[in-house]
């Protein structure tokens, strides 16, 4: 608990500051959200010569049909889940108007975008939390054609049903297909007997010795914030051992639980290019269509060669394009919550047949998996070979006992930075010491994997325990950039830092 009150008044210096227009001491040396550099970077990536997209997104409580029943009072943006998709042009400006009827503060992060610093959201570093009652205007170019999302970065309501896509067109696509298809995936407890994530959240703070925990499914438990989440065992050979920290109750594949999936309709033949989104919270996905072969096209929004697969992992925060060419009759798009022995599921249905049962386990899901590790960037998009002038090295640290997941140690503190300069090649070393997997992710910039040999640009990547990840970019985005774990527990625990520029 006592962590829990320091950081809080740590956001609430950093936010003072921010009002007060003046940087701490120990932020002077850094390019700040609101300096001219900032500015100056998005008009250099000379977009936003488009048209000006505009739009308005409603945080709001609501009740959300989840299917097969389950109904559940949850937080989410108007009243669907996923929220309504923002869809956009590359090269134009997205001028978009978050309204805030929660009861608490929020914001919207755009995840994976390489964005102007000060529209970023994160509150008590980029802007202002936005208040209950009030609204705040985002307005940035979107360089980057892809398959994005976006979602609070306030707390743990990501895990409540604040998330949707943002799908930025490529005005020359150069891939031919029939169909688009949308796949948000999310693991979910918001609202089912009384759980919160907030809740869940100040459980794994109490940690084991509570008594808590257990193997693979919830226990009830007294108290009034529902039965108990935390979970104990659950175990991933792909993941390298432990999987999760947190036993959802059900599994969404675009808001709708496997007792009552959501269908795709197509023709025989159709070419369809899904964009799969995990958002989930502490679920990484093992993705697979019966019946069918994967075609890999992009992961995080930029392409790669082309690599076919039975299916995909994705850890929390990752996306994936996929071209299918659709078979006829019913499929089961399964997406297994990887050793979570659980399966959400939504349905291509291109012909007669009957829906598949909610138990189904297409043989795919355990044919040939797909990492990132694997890709390669497509020529285009591939980094240019070049000697680091800097490297950063960061320690996963902490575990699931004393619930203080954090980066060296140390729990989040927005003034503390790893320090880079514009112009740089960095390479950022992700060196985990813990006993479990980490879904790492760097806002601003996308970086390659397998610095120096092709490696696919990526946004957010999975760390395995006992690993060490070495990502490369290029510093051309001035700001101030979260790095952070999008498990949203363990970035909520500590496991969040700051990329800061230099002046
Ligand atoms: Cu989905 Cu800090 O991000
Ligand atoms: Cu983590």
């Amino acid at each position: 608990m006592s962590t829990h009150i320091t950081r809080r008044s740590l956001l609430g210096a950093a936010a003072a500051s921010l009002a007060a227009g003046c940087s701490s001491p120990a932020t002077k040396e850094f390019v700040a959200p609101d300096d001219k550099e900032v500015a100056d970077a998005e008009a250099a990536r000379g977009t936003g010569t488009g048209s000006v997209r505009k739009a308005r997104i409603t945080a709001t409580t609501t009740t959300l049909d989840l299917g097969g029943g389950r109904t559940v009072k949850s937080w989410a943006y108007g009243d669907r889940l996923p929220g309504q998709e923002v869809r956009v042009t590359a090269g134009d400006t997205l001028q978009l108007t978050l309204a805030n009827h929660l009861p608490e503060p929020t914001s919207t992060h755009w995840h994976g975008l390489t964005l102007r610093n000060d529209m970023d959201g994160v509150p008590g570093l980029t802007q202002q939390p936005v208040k209950a009652g009030a609204e705040f205007t985002y307005r940035f170019a979107l360089p980057h054609p892809g398959t994005y999302w976006f979602h609070p970065h306030s707390g743990v309501q990501q895990d409540r049903g604040l998330y949707a896509p943002l799908v930025v067109d490529d005005p020359k696509e150069p891939l031919r297909y029939d169909k688009e298809w949308v796949v948000v995936l999310d693991d979910w407890v918001d609202g089912v007997d009384g759980s919160t994530p907030d809740s869940v959240l100040n459980e794994l703070r109490k940690g084991m010795a509570s008594g808590g925990g257990h193997e693979g499914h919830s226990m009830p438990k007294a108290g009034a914030e529902g039965p108990s989440r935390m979970l104990m065992g659950a175990r991933s050979e792909l993941l390298g051992g432990d999987a999760g920290d947190v036993a959802h109750p059900h599994h969404l594949v675009n808001g709708r639980t496997a007792k009552a999936p959501s269908v795709f309709t197509a023709k025989p033949g159709d070419r369809i290019r899904l964009r799969l989104i995990n958002a989930g919270g502490d679920t990484a996905f093992r993705v697979a269509l019966g019946g069918h072969e994967l075609t890999v096209t992009h992961t995080d929004g930029f392409p790669v060669e082309h690599a076919t697969t039975d299916a995909l992992l994705l850890g929390m925060g990752e996306r994936y394009d996929v071209l299918v060419t659709a078979g006829d009759g019913v499929f089961p798009l399964a997406a297994a919550a990887e050793g979570k022995n659980a399966t959400a599921l939504a349905v291509l249905r291109t012909g007669g047949g009957s829906a598949p049962d909610a138990s189904v386990r297409p043989k795919e899901l355990s044919g040939r998996v797909l990492t990132a590790g694997r890709l390669r960037a497509a020529e285009s998009v591939a980094l240019p070979a070049k000697k680091p002038d800097r490297t950063v090295r960061v320690e996963l640290t902490g575990g699931m006992a004393k619930y203080d997941w954090a980066f060296d140690g140390k729990p989040y503190a927005p003034e503390r930075r790893l320090a880079v300069r514009a112009g740089e090649r960095v390479r950022l070393v992700f060196a985990n010491t813990t006993t479990m997997w980490h879904p790492v992710h760097l806002h601003g910039h996308t970086f390659a994997l397998a610095a120096g040999r092709s490696g696919p640009r990526k946004d957010t990547a999975i760390v395995l325990p006992n690993q060490t990840l070495a990502v490369d970019f290029d510093a051309d985005n001035p700001g101030l950039w979260m790095v952070h774990c999008h498990n949203v527990y363990h970035a909520e625990a500590g496991m969040m830092t700051v990329l800061g520029y230099q002046r």
